[in-house]
């Protein structure tokens, strides 16, 4: 079945031999049918591929009803919005405005964090990116630092984001809250770690700090330098 592609974020690269893992490119999160619905992303890995450091229960509850919730609450969004539009009654605009944010933005995040992951990842970036993060943060033991704590010390559910400001060509580590508040704009998210409880309560309970620090083993950094890469063109 043809895809049609939503480019959403980031700017269009050119799709060259992709492992065949991956349903998308880094650059192509979300996904729509032929309809212009937005759908549910494959991992590009096996749910319990990232054992120990998240486990395959929490990754099949995480990835087949959390996201997949965010993608259909998307779509009923952009779904009433059309039909207001086709009414004239815009009673509801900012509820569904709202919940095109909320959705749209749990959606991309979600799709992005898979593609951040792979099996036996972790270590340390390297080539431009690491040039970078040692540019703006001084270290990579100073990014991780700083990127841990952002992201342990989020208030609630939320993300860390190590995103790429385009208009100062800039890192950055945004603490974000649900999915798109505090998020700076225009900023693309390059490496986004999910604190919701859904994503790591089964495992961790109430121990984020261990689970933050776990993700480091499983960070996929060639996609995160892929993202970095297409950020500046
Ligand atoms: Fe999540």
């Amino acid at each position: 079945m043809r895809k049609s592609i939503l480019m959403i974020c980031l700017t269009a690269v050119t799709l060259l031999a992709v492992p065949s893992l991956y349903a998308v490119s880094p650059n192509q999160d979300m996904v729509t049918n032929e309809s212009g619905e937005y759908i549910l992303p494959e991992l590009p890995y096996a749910y319990n591929a990232l054992e120990p450091h998240i486990d395959e229960a929490t990754m099949r509850l995480h990835h087949g009803k959390h996201h997949l919730a965010y993608v259909n609450g998307l779509n009923a969004a952009l779904k009433a919005l059309a039909q207001a539009r086709e009414t004239s009654n815009y009673d509801l605009v900012s509820y569904y405005s709202s919940q095109v944010s909320f959705h749209g933005s749990g959606h991309l995040m979600h799709a992005i964090f898979w593609k951040n992951m792979k099996p036996n990842g972790g270590g340390v970036p390297t080539g431009k990116l690491a040039a970078a993060i040692d540019k703006e943060f001084g270290s990579f033991d100073a990014f991780k630092a700083h990127y841990i704590a952002a992201a342990t010390k989020v208030e609630g559910s939320g993300w860390g984001v190590l995103g790429y400001d385009p208009m100062g060509k800039k890192l950055l580590v945004m603490q974000v809250e649900k999915h798109q508040n505090l998020f700076v704009s225009g900023v693309v998210p390059l490496l986004v770690l999910d604190v919701w409880e859904h994503a790591y309560y089964l495992n961790y309970q109430n121990r984020r700090a261990d689970y933050v620090k776990a993700f480091f083993n499983i960070i996929n950094w060639e996609d995160v330098a892929q993202r970095f890469e297409a950020a500046q063109n």
